[in-house]
């Protein structure tokens, strides 16, 4: 994870005030942190440096606004520790540090004592050792502190409105976030659940008290997709049925559909997987035909368009996740339903909640499954953004799309711009292992996405003799480099060129 870095008050006045001695220092050390997005003002030294500068040198208040604006603000928390700090620090110096505390941040500070006393106060004379020191670490495969970050005073507002709202569970944010993302999607309604694996369950089950699917019938799913998709379908008591996928995206390949459906296949789940839609014109014509219900998964697809309509509004039901890595990520598990079908809603809606639309009355044998309070107030704010971070993404997809060459790495293709938000950005390499050792070796963060395929897990003994080979080669040579919408250009310039150099004598 990258450092983030609180100015002390001294510091940005001097900075302001171009003092002779450090001018030039502190501007590129303030360029570095404006240009990285890394620097930080704490709330309780704003007004001190606005009357300083005002007093020394009016002329100087615009630029001092200015810069306030550009660099980010960081709370002044409320968890003073009057017995222990207060003891061997003065006040501005503990607000400081708990305010560098509060976000994990170093503090650049010229106060000895402070650099001293504190193990987070730094001299700006180190400060480009400390930069260097970092860059040694290397790239992380996902920066989330710095994704989350980017909403830091957006989510505080977030905590404070739900917290004084004194209500946790199913009240306005989620009602709200239900509204937001069910307009955003295009579809009429949207149920606030657990998680995204509870998404799918309740999809399922939902289906079940409709009438529409009941006990072994057949769900048709991606041999390649993550296990959660075909856990649901097993969970609902109902049966998974693997189709391999197409080589070319990794989605389900809708040529191989049909030959796998039965009389008891009632429904198809495809996956958007690493955030690319699946076939979906050519799936739903599919389901059509055969009569068959239509569920897509969308953890890894939020904002999508396919063919100008939204994932969550492409099929019969649509499942999310907002697992906190997702493109549209909460601060702890949370997931979502989205539907036309106005049955379907008001059964789920039931199901995440005991099975009851009524307090203390109950109609079904639910779970509890709520989306909290907590995260729905924090997704509202993040969804406001999705579109942006998707661009950001694509962005990086196509940097490395355009630069990555070499002839040992395999690059992901895709169909249509907009249908594709990268979740994931997955190369393969038939000498995994070694491009593995190799990017370790260059501190460049990567996942496997997925290392075991399902029907090779343990928890699917019965699927283990089964055989998909398109999915098992999949899962030996797949790769995820690191892809998000605060990945910087020089991180994904130093990640091409060491990729271009990879098994290069
Ligand atoms: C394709 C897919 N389906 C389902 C899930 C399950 O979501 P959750 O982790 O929120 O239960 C995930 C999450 O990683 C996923 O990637």
């Amino acid at each position: 994870m990258k450092n983030l870095y609180l100015l002390d008050t001294q510091f940005v006045i001097d900075a302001v005030l171009e003092k002779e001695e450090t001018k030039e220092h502190y501007l590129t050390i303030l360029e570095y942190l404006l240009s990285n997005r890394l620097g930080y003002i704490s709330t309780s030294s704003i007004s001190k440096i606005e009357y300083l500068i005002n007093k020394n040198n009016p002329g100087r208040n615009k630029i001092l606004k200015e810069l306030i604006q550009r660099l980010k603000i960081a709370k002044t928390p409320s968890y003073i520790d009057f017995h222990n700090k207060i003891a061997k620090k003065d006040f501005e110096s503990h607000l400081l540090e708990l305010s560098a505390m509060s976000i994990g941040a170093l503090l650049i500070t010229t106060n000895e004592n402070l650099i001293d006393e504190s193990k987070i106060a730094i001299h700006p004379d180190d400060f480009f050792d400390y930069v260097k020191q970092e860059k040694n670490k290397g790239i992380p495969f996902l920066d989330l502190k710095k994704v989350n970050y980017e909403y830091y005073p957006q989510l505080e507002k977030a905590f404070d409105d739900t917290f004084k709202s004194g209500w946790f569970i199913l009240g306005n944010q989620v009602k709200l976030f239900e509204k937001e993302f069910a307009e955003y999607c295009g579809v009429k309604y949207c149920i606030g659940v657990g998680n995204g694996l509870d998404a799918l369950i309740l999809i399922l089950e939902g289906y079940k008290k409709l009438g529409l699917l009941k006990n072994e019938d057949e769900v048709i799913v991606p041999a390649n997709t993550f296990i959660a998709t075909i856990i649901a379908i097993s969970k609902a008591n109902l049966t998974p049925i693997l189709v391999e996928p197409d080589i070319s995206t990794y989605n389900i390949d809708p040529n191989k559909i049909e030959e796998k459906i039965t009389k008891k296949t009632k429904a198809i789940l495809p996956v958007h997987l690493y955030g690319q839609c699946a076939s979906m014109e050519q799936i739903s014509e599919i389901a059509k035909k055969n009569h068959l219900l239509l569920i897509d998964d969308c953890a890894q697809a939020q904002g999508a368009l396919y063919k100008g309509r939204r994932t969550g509004s492409l099929a019969d039901a649509s499942g999310f996740s907002f697992y906190p890595g997702k493109n549209l990520g909460a601060l702890g598990d949370a997931g979502a339903i989205t539907t036309n079908n106005e049955a379907l809603s008001n059964i789920t809606k039931s199901l995440r909640n005991y099975g009851s639309n009524l307090k203390y009355e109950n109609k079904f044998k639910g779970v509890n499954s709520r989306l909290d309070e907590i995260q729905a107030a924090f997704l509202r704010q993040k969804l406001q953004k999705i579109d942006k971070e998707n661009e950001k993404r694509r962005e990086a997809a196509n940097y490395y799309l355009r630069n990555i060459k070499n002839r040992a790495i395999i690059l992901p293709e895709y169909r249509e711009k907009f249908s594709h938000v990268w979740h994931v950005f997955a190369i393969r390499c038939k000498k995994r292992k070694e491009l593995q050792l190799f990017l370790e070796q260059n501190r460049i963060g990567h996942v496997i996405h997925y290392p075991i395929p399902p029907h090779k897990q343990e928890a699917y003994a019965e699927l283990n003799m089964q055989s998909y080979p398109i999915t098992e080669m999949i899962h030996k040579e797949i790769l995820s480099l690191p892809i998000s919408s605060v990945l910087s250009e020089s991180e994904m310039e130093y990640i091409v060129k060491k990729i271009n150099g990879f098994g290069v004598k």
